[in-house]
């Protein structure tokens, strides 16, 4: 497996690019299913976790163009059939699992095998399917599998127990086709649900509510093909905007929506970085004595569980004592024992990681256990003195494109061994 070598301690200076955002490109891919027609995916990021959802589309019988130079999928979905989808496929990503309430609400049933993904909790899938059943869907769990069957969707009040993310995407695209209107309250209101609405309004369905904890669906008789433009990926920015921070380094960030990163620019703002926006862009100025602070993952509008290992490395070369609470994933501190090896200084107790900060972090060999995991340890090489090994990256391209290049572009030294 590939692994990247980084020579940390340079400034970063000039500007990137942040590409669309896999959260909001995956339920959109497994959208293109609710009609036999053909969708344009403009900019779609080239990344493991999109190729993935595009081989288990045509598993399921999808014509699929890539076309890398104009950067989008033409995906042609008249000729799916229900007759089962690549199990591996949905082992590899969790959000495979996705395909199942445009799958149901398409054919009436669907198999699948239960969904794997980031090793970062036990990641259930009750809220997924209280919501297909409260549609009239009967629900099968058997040998590893879940089948789900409905003669007929009906529009349901559903309140979600917890605002799952993929639970909220995958109850609304069965709903969509549903007879009569589905509110989904407790509702997730990150921007990538809020992407997928758009989507599917403009192929035809009827969502009100967007951005708000309450979901109204009418259903509709059919959806039709059509070409769209996903928003930006608000991790990846953020995750630039900290390689800004703990080189101390100012650069300029394109692709970004203030207001879907806001919880980030938030804390970092309170902890001394300084933003200018203008436009879809931002300059990020992390020349300044940097501050400790808490942190308390939760759901959007909250700090974003996909930044909090980032934000661990930053704080671990900042003086003075931090805290990071983890609410979402009971599993999401594999990366301490990685950032410990480089010299940081943190204590779990429960859910919490107390970090003290320390002057400088120290190049080691560190394996990337999962995709945000993988991104702080590249934080932390990059301010770290002498150079970092960083092992299994695959986790991180599943996530972040071409990452080597745009931070080379920015001036880092790092390199991608490939075995
Ligand atoms: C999505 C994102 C992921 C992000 C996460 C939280 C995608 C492809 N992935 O994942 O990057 O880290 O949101 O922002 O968009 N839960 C249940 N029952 C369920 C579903 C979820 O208990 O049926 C729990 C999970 O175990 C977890 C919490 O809810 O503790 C959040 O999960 P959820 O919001 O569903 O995350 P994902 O959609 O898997």
């Amino acid at each position: 497996m590939d692994k990247f070598i980084i020579k940390g301690g340079n400034t970063l200076r000039g500007e990137v690019n942040i590409d669309a955002a896999k959260n909001a490109v995956l339920p959109i891919i497994a959208a293109t299913i609710l009609c036999a027609g053909k969708s344009t995916i403009k900019n779609y990021p080239m990344l493991l976790d999109v190729y993935v959802i595009i081989d288990a589309l045509r598993s399921l019988g999808a014509k699929i163009d890539i076309n890398r130079i104009n950067r989008e999928l033409i995906i042609d979905t008249s000729d799916i059939t229900d007759s089962g989808v690549n199990s591996d496929l949905v082992r590899k990503m969790r959000g495979s699992f996705l395909i199942m309430g445009p799958m149901i609400s398409r054919f009436g049933r669907f198999k699948i095998s239960f969904p794997g993904g980031c090793n970062i909790g036990t990641r259930p899938i009750d809220l997924h399917l209280k919501g297909f059943k409260a549609l009239g869907a009967d629900i099968n769990l058997e040998h590893g599998y879940v089948e789900v069957s409905a003669k007929k969707l009906t529009g349901a009040k559903i309140y979600l127990d917890f605002p799952s993310v993929g639970a909220t995407e995958n109850i609304m695209m069965a709903a969509v086709l549903a007879s009569g209107e589905t509110i989904i309250e407790n509702a997730a209101e990150e921007p990538e649900i809020g992407d997928l609405a758009n989507f599917l309004n403009k192929m035809g369905a009827r969502i009100t509510g967007i951005g708000t904890d309450t979901l109204k669906i009418n259903g509709v008789k059919a959806l039709r093909g059509i070409s769209y433009g996903p928003i930006y990926d608000r991790i990846e920015a953020g995750t630039f905007m900290i390689a800004a921070a703990i080189t101390k380094s100012r650069i300029k960030i394109n692709g970004v929506n203030k207001e879907h990163i806001k919880p980030v620019v938030a804390k970092l703002t309170e902890m001394g970085i300084d933003f200018k926006f203008k436009g879809q862009g931002v300059l990020v100025d992390g020349r300044n004595e940097l501050q400790s602070i808490d942190i308390k993952t939760m759901p959007y509008p909250g700090f974003p569980t996909d930044m909090q290992s980032q934000m661990m490395s930053l704080l671990s070369c900042v003086h003075g004592t931090s805290v990071i609470t983890e609410t979402i994933f009971e599993n999401r501190f594999m990366h301490v024992v990685e950032l410990k090896r480089m010299g940081a200084n943190i204590k779990i107790d429960g859910r919490s990681a107390v970090i003290e900060g320390i002057n400088k972090l120290n190049g080691a060999e560190v394996k990337a256990t999962d995709l945000r995991a993988g991104a702080a340890l590249i934080l932390a090489a990059l301010e770290a003195e002498g150079e970092t090994e960083i092992f299994d990256i695959h986790h991180v391209d599943r996530g972040y494109v071409e990452i080597e290049n745009k931070l080379k572009g920015i001036g880092a030294q790092i390199k991608r061994i490939k075995s």
